[in-house]
């Protein structure tokens, strides 16, 4: 066993340590934007391939204290081979973030790291790994912060919020694990339709299809980074990725239902959706949210309405909101709405009181999800059974 570390986007923290342990995983330690872990590899391969919160899961591989180039250098170079993981006719790359640091420039401690690890190739085989920005075989992270250094190592490659069904998106797309952990946090046991009501790109109901069917979200990616590494074992990783398509379903008695005013956008959630191939259990519908009625007796909405921020201006949303308020009130009693909002302002416009908050980011937006249990109508009793 050893430690790593699942990265995710800040606020998802709480949703990725409930995923982890759903899938076995003993005390997942929370941190900021990430939850450590400790596993082995056949675990690092199960957790690219299923985690549908996590971006990335890393190695950390060396922690030291360095105030100066050559201090860093020589930690480097001395305390941890890096000729390990790829061949000397391979390549890597870099990605540094320093905060508070002496050594205060972080493409110079990129700099400093790629001389530590060439050297390390150089001398052991004469010749040293090209650097590849775009496709590189392998990728090392380190940060810096009040002088303490960390490297890491990718396991994961593109990073795993990009499933890979979304080649057509809206003007403002959630991320698909963004879009996942939301799905999550409102507890839904994948047992009712969820119907989105600004569905743009389709993503909430995508990710909720899949994961009804117990499609694994990495389905669709060509390649991990672990693939690459020397150590990469082939045999284990059929192992998981049998295991995972074994769990998968190709029907559910219930279906998704997603409505957007604009056609265009549709358009293009169908098309993300027959790639995913989930497109069977969608249906899509053009229709302005003022008019819409449930399109089943009982389910849960998840949506994310405009707030401003790069769709609308701030007087069309209000009317938005209130006609979203009007909607919700008078044709979905007793369902429970989830609206995620990154602007408070507009949800006042509602004119509905919500009984549960989750504080997240839509990249760096702080936003709020709102829960909001519409309540069932109030039987009115005819006055002839009113008791005197
Ligand atoms: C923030 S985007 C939703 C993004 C979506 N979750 C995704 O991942 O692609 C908001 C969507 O609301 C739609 N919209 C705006 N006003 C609407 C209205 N009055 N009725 C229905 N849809 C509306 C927009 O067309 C846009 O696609």
């Amino acid at each position: 066993m050893s430690q790593f570390f699942v990265s995710t986007s800040k606020g998802l923290e709480d949703a990725l340590t409930n995923e982890l342990m759903d899938m076995g995983f003993m005390h997942p330690r929370k941190t900021n934007a990430g939850v450590y872990l400790d596993c082995n590899w056949e675990d690092v391969y199960k957790i690219n391939l299923n985690s549908r919160i996590a971006s990335r899961v890393l190695k950390p591989v060396l922690d030291f204290i360095a105030y100066q180039p050559d201090e860093f250098y020589n930690q480097v170079f001395k305390n941890h081979d890096f000729t390990k993981y790829i061949k000397p006719n391979e390549s890597f790359m870099i990605d540094a973030s320093v905060t508070d640091c002496k050594m205060s420039d972080q493409r110079f401690v990129a700099l400093k790291l790629k001389d530590a690890i060439c050297d390390q190739f150089r001398e052991k085989y004469d010749v040293r790994p090209d650097i590849n920005k775009d496709f590189p075989t392998v990728k090392f992270y380190v940060k810096g912060y009040k002088n303490k250094f960390s490297i890491a190592i990718d396991t994961t490659g593109e990073s795993l919020f990009l499933r890979g069904y979304r080649n057509n998106a809206g003007a403002a797309p959630l991320k698909e694990n963004l879009a996942a952990a939301i799905i999550s946090m409102t507890g839904w046991k994948k047992d009712i339709p969820i119907v989105d009501l600004t569905c743009g790109s389709g993503t909430i109901l995508i990710e909720a299809a899949l994961m009804a069917l117990n499609v694994a979200p990495g389905a669709f990616r060509k390649k991990f980074g672990f693939e690459n590494f020397i150590s990469f074992n082939r045999e284990k990783w059929s192992k998981v990725v049998d295991e995972t398509v074994s769990q998968e379903k190709e029907e559910v008695p219930f279906k998704f239902y997603g409505y957007d005013s604009d056609r265009t956008v549709l358009k293009k959630a169908k098309e993300n959706a027959e790639r995913a191939g989930v497109d069977h259990l969608i249906e899509f519908r053009c229709e302005d949210l003022s008019t819409i009625q449930p399109p089943c007796e009982k389910g849960i909405v998840i949506m994310n309405p405009p707030y401003g921020v790069r769709l609308g201006d701030l007087d069309n949303l209000r009317d938005v909101y209130r006609d979203l308020g009007f909607t919700l009130k008078n044709r979905f009693k007793g369902w429970d709405c989830y609206i995620l909002s990154g602007n408070k302002e507009l949800t006042y416009d509602l004119k509905l009181k919500s009984n549960q908050k989750f504080f997240l980011y839509n990249g760096p937006l702080e936003c709020r999800l709102l829960k909001y249990s519409i309540k069932e109508e109030k039987e009115i009793k005819k006055p002839s059974e009113v008791s005197v």
